[in-house]
């Protein structure tokens, strides 16, 4: 119930429950990974089921892949989808330009694949994911198990010839063996504290073999919905350059605010 939440997953919620406007009848829709993008999927969930919403949506995990259904939302694939009007997702960071580091949850990959296969990608965050450089959040590269030790040394190298604060890189792990995407592959979660160049170091890293991709989303956002606790929220639109603000306000439903285990 509402009552229940923290100040951070009503931040959350806002985001999300403002962010569904987005999306109209007949849409094919993005759904991002993670505990934001997990109100969102239930949010569309109730259009679908009470307002009669019709849209498909492509999932971004095996996570939202199962709440998805769960819900009722139709799933299928990118490439029955071949292109999408709009993706919403959350984010680990974003910066003033809505770059963004993405890849908290180990869906990097596929979240990118389908936001670059999107018209538009809309981001939804709480206040705090908000940064004035990126690189605090530690940048998650998703890498092939193949030979990962040497890709991590070869990252180590690459490191100090580029603009970034610490050169700390560790190997994701779930319990005491290593994460495994979705693509069954590992991350390196780099320790870079500020990262001075992100388009540059974006393009540097993904040249190195071994790396598949790496959680830095330049030029791919096109809005941040952000979330407060007190139920404002506010819509930065990068290409149309506006700044709306909104409130949102709690409405108590079973079928939000249950069995959430995102
Ligand atoms: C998953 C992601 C998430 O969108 C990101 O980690 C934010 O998650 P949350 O909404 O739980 O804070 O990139 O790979």
């Amino acid at each position: 119930m509402t009552g229940e939440l923290s100040p951070i997953d009503k931040a959350k919620f806002v985001a999300a429950k403002r962010a569904v406007d987005f999306v109209e009848d007949g849409m094919r829709v993005g759904l991002g990974t993670g505990s934001t993008a997990a109100w969102m999927v239930r949010c569309l969930g109730e259009q679908v089921r009470d307002g009669g919403m019709k849209i498909k949506g492509v999932p971004t995990s095996t996570r939202t892949a199962d709440l998805a259904r769960q819900v009722g939302i139709e799933v299928i694939s990118l490439d029955e989808a071949k292109w999408l009007d709009v993706t919403i997702d959350g984010a680990d960071e974003y910066d003033m330009n809505l770059n963004l580091i993405k890849g908290g949850g180990g869906a990097l990959l596929q979240e990118k694949i389908v936001a670059t296969a999107s018209d538009m990608m809309v981001v939804i965050a709480d206040i705090s994911k908000q940064v004035e450089t990126l690189g605090a959040f530690p940048l998650p590269v998703e890498v092939i198990p193949f030979g990962w030790q040497t890709t991590k040394a070869l990252i180590e190298e690459t490191l100090v010839s580029l603009d970034v604060l610490g050169n700390n890189v560790t190997l994701r792990l779930n319990g005491d063996v290593p994460f495994v995407t979705d693509e069954g592959n590992y991350i390196l979660d780099l320790h870079l504290n500020r990262i001075g160049n992100a388009r540059q170091f974006s393009l540097v890293i993904n040249q190195i073999p071994g790396v598949v991709e790496n959680g830095l989303f330049i030029d791919i956002c096109d809005a941040v919905v952000i979330g407060y606790g007190d139920g404002r929220v506010e819509v930065r639109d990068i290409n149309a350059g506006t700044v709306e603000e909104d409130r949102i306000d709690f409405v108590e439903s079973d079928n939000l605010f249950t069995d959430l285990t995102d």
